[in-house]
């Protein structure tokens, strides 16, 4: 594959690819001095979807963030899809350039397709910033609280404006507010707050699914003790049919054309999703089945969860899914048809082209640590009775059974046709659609 291509070669000589750059403050009398310390700093109430993309930043898997975002980097990250570098400020003529930069090396093209921000508003800015000689100055150090205890403090703190219409036009290439994210982000405040941040607390949710949730460092020990010669990913928020599995095993069968121990890391997406995707819990349960019916095979699959919220962006948004799997020191990413997608509001049309997901992702700059596999459509083939490549030339034989399809299907109490989904994991998906309807 190195020969062809597929496999680039910086990937065969890199099982530890670029370190990780975690946030978690592992020093515990460090630890026990910035907590004592935040008991004086003004503080910030964050959202569950702001925690998840401090669970993000602190695991590492935006590495080499060293924060949320300061104005910088957010312009970095809007205009070029890209890290350049992680300086603090852009210096106007006339102004002094303190030289502060952070020292992590930035000595590559670092992909960065979304920004990752602190959104606050109005009355929060004024919560962390007090009055010098008649000018707001933003206190240097804030404590972030979730679930009424300090998670994290900011350092170096800056505010800078969430042009949000501005961000929503280029991050999603739409700006119409049916679209579940936009809307969030159109409700969420006027001012970014940015910086470098310690994690004082372990990030974990008391939802039962603990235990699947790895960080990038702990990802990499797995694989490394499994003895894998190369890690495959499969990001997804959506229950496992076997057409997946299909785009799965396809590239296990081509890595072992080279490698003798490819695993694939199923990694679907723990942080918020729309009201109308099967929720993480019953997705849990479903992967589970699919491992123990063996559709994908326990002894060559991690099941764990990503932790980053959902976003709907489309070609902009895989390219971060990609991204930031790098640092579990994954080298190759399964796309397939349109990846992060959603539905045009008020229309059963998908809002991105299908085939641009896996085309841009193809092209990024910013990935050379990862090979991309794009793969086309599956869908039922009625003939072969299996989930099957779509095929354009026999159109009438291939059956795309959709989401709603499934839904109905789970309603009226039938199955859809056999090798469509494990047995088990379709009771798992008709249980949760029945309880629904109820
Ligand atoms: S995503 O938002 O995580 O991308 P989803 O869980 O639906 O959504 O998809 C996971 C991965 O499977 C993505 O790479 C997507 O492109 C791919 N995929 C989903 N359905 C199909 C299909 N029918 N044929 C080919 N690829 C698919």
């Amino acid at each position: 594959l190195t020969e062809v291509g597929i496999v680039p070669e910086k990937a065969m000589s890199q099982l530890t690819c670029p370190d990780v750059r975690e946030l978690y403050v592992h020093d515990e009398t460090e630890r026990l001095q910035l907590l004592e310390l935040s008991l004086t700093l003004p503080k910030i109430q964050l959202t569950d979807v702001d925690v998840q993309w401090l669970q993000v930043l602190a695991e590492g898997w935006a590495t080499p963030l060293p924060g949320f975002m300061r104005e910088r980097q957010y312009l970095q990250a809007l205009h070029f899809g890209q890290l350049l570098d992680l300086k603090k400020k852009v210096v106007f003529v006339g102004e002094e350039d303190d030289g502060e930069q952070d020292p992590w090396p930035i000595d590559e093209t670092i992909s960065q397709s979304i920004p990752i921000v602190l959104p606050i508003d109005e009355i929060q800015k004024k919560a962390v910033s007090q009055q010098i000689e008649g000018k707001d100055v933003i206190h240097d150090k804030i404590a972030l609280v979730y679930n009424n205890e300090v998670v994290a403090i900011i350092s170096d703190a800056e505010i800078f404006e969430h042009r949000k219409e501005e961000r929503v036009c280029r991050q999603f290439g739409f700006n119409d507010p049916r679209h579940p994210t936009i809307s969030l982000i159109m409700e969420s405040g006027n001012w970014c707050l940015g910086g470098d941040v310690a994690v004082l607390r372990e990030i974990k949710f008391d939802d039962g699914l603990n235990e699947f949730r790895k960080t990038p460092n702990q990802l990499r020990q797995i694989f490394k003790e499994k003895q894998a010669d190369v890690v495959f990913v499969f990001q997804l928020r959506n229950p496992i049919h076997n057409g997946h599995a299909l785009l799965m095993r396809d590239t296990r069968e081509q890595l072992l054309k080279t490698y003798k121990n490819p695993m694939l890391l199923l990694h679907p997406l723990g942080g918020w999703t729309k009201d109308d995707d099967v929720p993480l819990e019953v997705r849990m349960r479903q992967h589970k089945e699919v491992i123990s019916e063996g559709i994908l095979d326990p002894a060559w699959t991690v099941l764990s969860i990503f932790p980053s919220p959902m976003l709907y962006a489309g070609p902009t948004e895989v390219q971060w899914h990609a991204r930031a799997r790098i640092a579990a020191g994954v080298h190759t990413y399964i796309v397939g048809r349109d990846p992060a997608g959603i539905q045009q509001p008020g229309s059963s049309d998908p809002l991105y082209e299908a085939s641009h997901g896996a085309k841009v992702l193809s092209m990024a700059p910013g990935l050379s640590h990862l090979s991309i596999l794009p793969f086309r459509v599956a869908a039922y083939d009625l003939k072969a009775k299996q989930m099957a490549f779509f095929d354009p030339s026999r159109k009438q034989d291939f059956d795309n059974i959709s989401g709603t399809r499934m839904r109905t299907l789970a309603r009226n109490g039938e199955t859809p046709p056999d090798g469509f989904m494990a047995p088990a994991a379709w009771k798992v998906l008709a249980d949760y659609y029945k309880s629904l309807a109820k």
